[in-house]
């Protein structure tokens, strides 16, 4: 039998259609030796069963499966990050479709602004949320006062908190009361417990971006799918923190 005649779809087809790139980009990758089908390197003109076959792009399981969904909501303040909220205030799966059910990937507090992933991909979210993974994320944050050399090196270097000191952060300071910041952790209101242990308590929070996941153009209360690029970053991303946590100290 020639390839063409083999049952199944050709992998450049499949490829293309999951967003990997162009045909052209997908043929390219293909016969760079860089697309693999069931753990074997693809020669061009491969055909396979996407239903069954495992694709993989540089080692990186391709991540968009039929029914599974990933939505990047802007978050308005007043919103819960919780799928119910026994005080009745609005949550983030009020501002998504309903169908099918999908769930907040970590969360931001109540008065925080911004950036969130939702999905029913439960297996990325439980990677992307476990603490070794630490994808970066960046907040704006306006404070009170005008912090000094001394709080913003503080900030920089590590807030001892009632659960641990912070990790270095990154910090650029726009005066008189702006922070950016850039930090690796998730924990419960960190933010605002680092700029209040400096003596700067926040007055305003959004996080803007996930990694390489920002959008100035998603409006307040709004959501957009994430590309399948954007997915295969954040697969890539978990699998990178999974080797880090595995990997001899
Ligand atoms: N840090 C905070 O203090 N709050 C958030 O919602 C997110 C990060």
């Amino acid at each position: 039998m020639t390839s063409a005649e083999y049952p199944g779809e050709r992998l450049q087809k499949v490829l293309a259609r999951r967003g990997v790139g162009s045909r052209r980009v997908c043929d390219a990758l293909v016969s760079a030796g860089r697309v693999t089908v069931n753990g074997e390197v693809a020669i061009a003109g491969r055909r396979i069963d996407p239903d069954h076959d495992e694709v993989a792009v540089d080692g990186v399981p391709l991540a968009v499966r039929p029914g599974v969904v990933h939505y990047l909501l802007n978050k308005p303040a007043g919103v819960v990050s919780t799928a119910s909220d026994p005080q009745g205030r609005p949550t983030v799966v009020d501002l998504v479709p309903r169908e099918p059910r999908v769930f907040p990937v970590g969360r931001l507090d109540a008065d925080t602004e911004g950036l969130l992933l939702l999905t029913n991909d439960g297996d990325l979210a439980f990677r992307l949320t476990h603490p070794s993974i630490g994808v970066e994320k960046a907040y704006l944050a306006k404070v009170q006062g005008t912090p000094s050399p001394a709080a913003l090196r503080r900030l920089r270097e590590g807030v001892e908190l009632d659960d641990g000191p912070t990790s270095p952060a990154r910090v650029v300071f726009t005066p008189p009361d702006l922070l950016r910041l850039v930090i690796h952790e998730g924990r419960n209101r960190q933010v605002r417990r680092m700029c209040e242990a400096v003596g700067h308590p926040v007055v305003r929070l959004a996080r803007f971006r996930i990694g390489p996941l920002a959008d100035p153009s998603l409006a307040p209360g709004t959501w957009r799918p994430l590309t399948p690029a954007e997915v295969r970053f954040l697969e890539q991303a978990a699998a990178a923190g999974e080797q880090r946590s595995a990997a001899p100290r």
